[in-house]
């Protein structure tokens, strides 16, 4: 397929997920019509109804008692309204525990509704959420729950037939509709990140080269990001073998691409993303199913990407900069072998005892690159990095490593409020990256993978602050849950935004 070609299929991906299937959402001041309402109720207090008429009332009290229906957070009852009712059904929700009801609970419930409506085919849905009581305004708490109906709503259809076509418009009754709506802009700003970082996972490897990649980013001009790529002699040239050495073994060669969003004059902040457009191991093969899903191997160079969209069309008071280390780890005659040495740009000298531990290789270059050329107040790299770190925390947490406690706590906090959680491993076991040959090696002799792989990376951070987040097994999921559909996710780009708008 011609380079051009390629190109429409990635700007149709980016169109057809961001504008064609977004639910459409509204706020208001008063409760609208519509097909289906949904009324809340908090866990062991009984449902407000005053604002429904009495039929309507009486009906939905006796449902509550007949089925039990105790408000736990989540749990749904349906019923018909009654025949003279302004609505066909009404969906009652549970809240739960309405004192730990805040940001990240109302996105996941968002997104668990808005799968529900689908199935029911409720196309034209009411949302009493004036006088709801939780840790934030119901105005945010309704801009929350949208957000995760949204999110929940994408779709990737590149390849198929027949578009999805269904789309449910929500009406929210809020007390304060100016703020939900305001609200709700800041939060779509951020889907379209999130959104970006998708489509660019979901792709397959044939049409997301580093070229398809770069040109992909070169989108971004149009909400005045800069965005400056480096072609394979460039790289070479400024001495990034370790990059260049990664790419060798694919037609398309390696990529730096640097997407820099200018919103303030503070020092920048670098996200530096992974960028393995497909991870086949290299001459040290991947064995095995998993290597079927390694079209996602880039998904930190899309959260970094994607998270500078969001602060562009947010048009954040920020200074930001994404530097991705792209390139296809493939078999070739032109291939690195196990046992080569490649020269980093930070002088380093690095044996390649396992070519399938490459994230490391592309992602030592760039970090150089990045401090270099930004010198950043902090460098934040996001990688799928190891196996290990599934098998460590599994696929919700994200693996966080850095020597700076403050960070931590900040990323923790972050995620937590956003739904993509952190969980912190040990850096160390540096004696087992030592080489014969070489200064380092790309393998650790043994102690835990994720960690010798983030100590890897610690010796390109130099004396910047420096936090790596290992994102193996977050980047594409085989199953839909709470506001994540199934496919490339975007994780990362919510935990980049809100730690970068929270941090400022
Ligand atoms: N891209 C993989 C890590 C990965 C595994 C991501 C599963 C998502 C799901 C990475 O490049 C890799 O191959 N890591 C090796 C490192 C090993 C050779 C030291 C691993 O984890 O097995
Ligand atoms: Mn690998
Ligand atoms: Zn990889």
């Amino acid at each position: 397929m011609s380079l051009t070609t390629r190109l429409s299929i990635v700007a149709l991906a980016i169109a057809g997920s961001t504008a064609a299937n977004a639910a459409t959402i509204s706020f208001s001041n008063k409760l609208q019509d519509a097909n289906t309402l949904v009324v809340f109720q908090a866990a062991e207090q009984n449902a407000e109804l005053g604002f429904l008429d009495k039929d309507t009332r009486k009906q939905l009290s006796r449902a509550i008692k007949s089925q039990d229906f105790a408000g736990e957070y989540g749990s749904t009852l349906e019923l018909l309204a009654p025949i003279d009712s302004d609505y066909e059904r009404i969906l009652l929700v549970g809240l739960g525990d309405t004192n730990v009801l805040g940001a990240s609970e109302m996105a996941k419930l968002g997104g668990n509704i808005h799968a529900h409506l689908e199935t029911k085919k409720a196309a034209d849905v009411a949302l009493a959420f004036d006088g709801i009581k939780g840790l934030l305004p119901n105005s945010e708490l309704a801009a929350q729950f949208a957000h995760g109906a949204n999110l929940r709503d994408y779709t990737f259809e590149v390849y198929k037939k027949e578009p999805n076509t269904f789309n449910i418009s929500y009406h929210f009754d809020v007390e304060n509709d100016q703020q939900a709506k305001e609200q709700y802009q800041q939060l779509a700003y951020i889907q379209q990140g999130v959104f970006l970082a998708r489509d660019l996972t979901s792709e397959v490897a044939s049409e997301m080269t580093p070229v398809d990649f770069a040109n992909a980013a070169k989108q971004l001009e149009q909400y005045g990001v800069e965005v400056t790529i480096l072609e394979p002699g460039q790289i070479k040239a400024l001495g990034m073998g370790a990059l260049e050495g990664v790419g060798r073994g694919s037609e398309h060669g390696s990529r730096l691409v640097v997407a820099h969003y200018k919103g303030s004059n503070d020092t920048p902040i670098a996200l530096v993303g992974k960028g393995i457009t497909f991870d086949s191991g290299g001459y040290s093969i991947k064995k095995g199913p998993s290597i079927a899903r390694m079209k996602s191997d880039m998904a930190g160079a899309a959260a970094v990407l994607g998270t500078v969209k969001a602060m562009a069309v947010a048009k954040a008071e920020v200074n930001v900069v994404a530097v991705m280390g792209m390139a296809a780890n493939m078999v070739s005659q032109y291939s690195i072998a196990p046992g080569d040495v490649l020269r980093t740009a930070e002088g380093l000298s690095v044996e390649v005892v396992n070519t399938d531990a490459e994230g490391r290789l592309v992602l030592s270059d760039a970090m150089w690159y990045a401090r270099k050329h930004f010198k950043p107040e902090i460098m934040v790299d996001v990688a799928t990095l190891t196996g290990s770190k599934i098998g460590a925390v599994g696929n919700e947490y994200s693996a966080i490593f850095s020597d700076d406690d403050y960070l931590i706590k900040e990323f923790t906090a972050a995620g937590k409020n956003v739904n993509e959680n952190v969980w912190r491993l040990p850096l160390g076991y540096k004696e087992q990256l030592a080489s014969d040959i070489a200064d380092l090696q790309n393998l650790g002799k043994s102690g835990p993978g994720a960690t010798t792989a983030a100590t890897f990376l610690q010796h390109f951070a130099g004396d910047t602050r420096w936090v790596h987040l290992d994102i193996a097994g977050n980047a594409l999921s085989l199953e839909p849950k709470n506001e994540v559909p199934a496919g490339g996710t975007g994780y990362g780009v919510r935990l980049l935004s809100e730690w970068i708008l929270s941090s400022k």
